[in-house]
């Protein structure tokens, strides 16, 4: 008898195989025609919108397990070992809750992630908006390891010259970031109006193979002295200056060597980043120490 052997996934980390990943913003489906994307490089087809949707694989029309969550299509490739990531923030009604338009970028996720976490970029890419010289410099902050195993990093401070779209003027601004996934990170930061709460935004890395991914923003905002085109068009601006950037950076995969840390305080985030993907064997989208 012949056996068919099918290639499920290029990847072998059990960590993401078995987690939930966006694969769509659900307002980007249609009943017309089928939606194509790809999840660690399987090639997904996506039928239907609303209500009646589903996804099978394109190389054997293989059934893949969805749920839907903050406005977006998710997809496990294998057996979900875990919940969708709870955000409390996305359930307050004073906030808007907005999908901040998925972007394709030509890099790795992890390095996306990694850039998300670093604010001694912003000077240089967001100049005029989330940074601008002189003020350069990254102060010392604190990062760990919490009970829930995530990366934490607090006490973030960063001069910004136009912090949010409802900023009149620069601040510093206060930051806090968490990474709880491999391929999820998001950030708190001061509102402008309430400056004893703090604006949300999560970043769900969708990886497409491990040179490719779509990063899909959500925004959890305060309501007060802004609206959800106004959110929108911030956050596509931000992100359309990070992807050229991205996509220049080599190699296109992450490196996990320790050799390869540069220990620099205004890394701290990215060094405990790198360790925290080695001690989970995360290699997918990675170049790994050599054993
Ligand atoms: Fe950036």
């Amino acid at each position: 008898m012949e056996t068919a052997v099918i290639e499920r996934s290029a990847c072998a980390d059990s960590v993401l195989l078995n987690d939930w990943h966006v694969v769509a913003d659900l307002s980007a489906l249609n009943s017309e025609r089928p939606f194509e994307t790809r999840l660690l490089g399987t090639d997904l087809l996506i039928h239907g919108a609303g209500d009646r949707v589903r996804i099978e694989r394109k190389c054997d029309s293989g059934p893949v397990q969805i749920s839907k969550k903050y406005g977006f299509l998710w997809a496990c490739l294998g057996d979900p070992d875990r919940d969708i990531l709870h955000i409390p923030e996305a359930f307050e009604t004073d906030r808007f809750i907005v999908t901040g338009g998925s972007i394709a970028v030509g890099v790795s996720g992890l390095r996306a992630v990694e850039n998300f976490l670093d604010m001694g970029h912003f000077p240089f890419v967001h100049t005029g908006w989330l940074g601008e010289e002189p003020h350069t410099e990254v102060p010392s902050y604190k990062v760990e390891i919490t009970d829930q195993d995530e990366v934490l990093a607090t006490q973030c401070r960063f001069f910004q010259p136009v912090a949010s779209p409802t900023a009149s003027g620069g601040i510093m601004a206060n930051y806090e970031y968490k990474v709880s996934r491999p391929y999820t990170v998001a950030l708190y930061k001061t509102n402008p109006v309430h400056p004893d709460r703090m604006d949300y935004i999560a970043l769900f890395v969708q990886p497409v193979d491990e040179e490719h991914c779509i990063a899909h923003p959500l925004l959890c905002y305060l309501k007060d002295n802004t609206n959800e085109a106004e959110l929108r068009w911030f956050m596509q601006l931000i992100f359309a200056q990070d992807k050229p950037i991205l996509e220049n950076q080599l190699p296109k995969r992450l490196p996990l060597d320790p050799r390869a840390e540069t220990p620099i305080r205004a890394d701290a985030s990215s060094v405990f980043y790198r360790r925290w993907l080695r001690h989970h064997n995360i290699t997918y989208g990675a170049i790994t120490a050599p054993q």
